[in-house]
């Protein structure tokens, strides 16, 4: 497993941004589960945020691409309003263990 942060550094309805093998990802908090994605929109293929680590709609509700508006759910990364609506954001699954959050397995960039 490879460590990401501690669990307290990803409160509830948070966002972070972390690089990770070469690898851009993004880690969000809701309903107490940590999700992690690549920092990747599946429209134009670049990051989706323009400040480090901002990745949510004012709601705090969906993940929010900055540049052209794409929504897409915390739970799954399907998005379901934008241009690149019923695409999906990848996921990299990661687990809580002793305080902190874990990636299952080290991300490659074309795995
Ligand atoms: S680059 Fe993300 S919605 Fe266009």
């Amino acid at each position: 497993m490879i460590p990401l942060c501690h669990s307290t550094e990803l409160p509830e309805g948070q966002s972070r941004s972390f690089t990770v093998n070469g690898l851009a990802l993004m880690a969000i908090r809701q309903h107490g589960l940590a999700h992690v994605y690549e920092n990747h929109c599946p429209h134009r293929g670049v990051r989706l945020d323009w400040q480090a680590g901002r990745f949510l709609d004012q709601s705090a509700s969906m993940i929010q691409c900055a540049h052209h508006g794409a929504l897409f759910l915390i739970e799954s990364g399907e998005c379901v309003a934008g241009p690149c609506s019923g695409d999906f954001l990848r996921q990299h699954p990661c687990i809580e263990h002793d305080g902190s959050i874990w990636l299952q397995s080290l991300p490659q960039r074309d795995s």
